[in-house]
């Protein structure tokens, strides 16, 4: 590759429910983003049931990856290198999307870059569409916040591809708090964007009930989100009874008090978040220039109200992905992808895919 040409890298995302493929160059501008969901292959289960969703990747990575080559415009021929998720995730899942990009890279005869997923939701916030991609002059080093439906951590980035955990969850991740709570409000599948809507109704009052902040002492920077989870579901079903009983089932609640307890319990968990990032900031922060934020429950409206309040009050630059980049996506795979490439950085074809996050 000439120094100074352009690189452009193939993304291949598979490590949950959505099967995803992208083509971006020089690691920000995004030429092509596809992705298949497959929530409506789950939604009658009220979760992700693993060997639907590896059968579901099987069927559908190459028409996807095929689909973003032909929107970006691209052939494999122009393809420098080619990223993939493999960890973390269900294994089936991730085996898929691995076993794809190995073959790729192999009859291309371009690197092989292995992309920690976790890691790729921080730089997110940093593509953008033909451009309208952020600057990355500014960023680094930068504090940074992962909040999905299968993690939630704080971490310090020093450069794209240089991070050290800061805390982490002791039990939910922050997505899967919010989708337990909206089960319990019998909002359903896909729970966070329906609580957000619902905590949204015009009149919800978000002091209706005060539920717990977690904090963890006074000094912890890992984040709880079970106790509030518990305290929302006794404000819906009263006290529990002896063989698993409640005091009552959840058909008292009119749509204007769910949005109530959908707006309260929203206000706590996004507090939640705050603090720690408080704490972080204070404890870990000097020489940060900007936050960096991503994950599914980035999406979520009052998060991204209070980070930009947040990161305002700090002088912090923020980068916040797209809605289109907050979830599941194989640009940040990409993305990343490139900057481990810029950095020397290259699998095997020996690439495991691994259930657990390296970050
Ligand atoms: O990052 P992601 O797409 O998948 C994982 O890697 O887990 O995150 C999905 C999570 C789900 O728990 C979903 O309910 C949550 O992000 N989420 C939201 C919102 N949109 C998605 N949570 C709260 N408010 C939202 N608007
Ligand atoms: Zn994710």
């Amino acid at each position: 590759m000439p120094c100074g040409a352009k690189m452009i890298v193939l993304g291949i995302e598979s490590s949950c429910d959505e099967t995803g493929a992208a083509v971006v160059r020089d690691g920000t501008v995004v030429l092509s983003n596809v992705i298949a969901t497959q929530h409506e292959l789950h939604a009658e289960y009220g979760g992700v049931v693993p060997e639907l969703a590896s059968r579901a990747h099987a069927e559908r990575i190459l028409p996807v990856v095929r689909s973003a080559l032909a929107r970006a415009g691209t052939g494999l021929p122009d393809i420098d290198a080619v990223a993939v998720g493999h960890r973390p995730g269900l294994i089936g899942s991730l085996l898929v999307g691995v076993a794809a990009a190995k073959a790729l890279a192999w009859a291309l005869g371009t690197p092989l870059i292995g992309v920690d997923h976790v890691h790729a939701h921080l730089w997110a916030g940093m593509l953008g569409k033909g451009g309208e991609e952020p600057s990355i002059d500014e960023v680094f080093p930068a504090l940074g916040l992962v909040v999905s439906g299968g993690h939630t951590a704080m971490y310090r980035c020093d450069s794209p591809t240089s991070i050290a955990r800061l805390g982490s969850t002791i039990d939910d991740a922050m997505g899967e708090a919010f989708d337990k709570a909206a089960m319990i409000l019998g909002l359903g599948y896909p729970g966070g964007p329906n609580l957000d809507r619902f905590a949204q109704t015009a009149g919800a009052d978000d002091r209706a009930h005060e539920f717990p902040v977690s904090r963890l002492g006074r000094e912890s920077l890992d984040f709880s989100f079970s106790g509030l989870k518990t305290s929302l579901l006794y404000a819906v079903r009263g006290k529990p009874l002896p063989g698993g009983q409640f005091e009552r089932d959840h058909s008292w609640m009119s749509d204007a008090s769910r949005a109530d307890l959908a707006a309260s319990f929203q206000r706590a968990a996004v507090k939640a978040a705050i603090v720690k990032l408080e704490r972080a900031f204070e404890q870990a922060g000097g020489g940060a220039r900007a936050l960096v934020a991503g994950g599914g429950v980035i999406a979520n409206s009052r998060l991204r109200r209070e980070l930009g309040e947040f990161a305002a009050s700090r002088g912090l630059e923020l980068r916040l992905p797209t809605m289109e980049f907050c979830v599941d996506n194989a640009a940040m795979i990409a993305g990343l992808g490139h900057e481990f490439l810029k950095a020397g950085t290259r699998s095997g074809l020996d690439l495991a895919a691994v259930p657990t996050t390296s970050c």
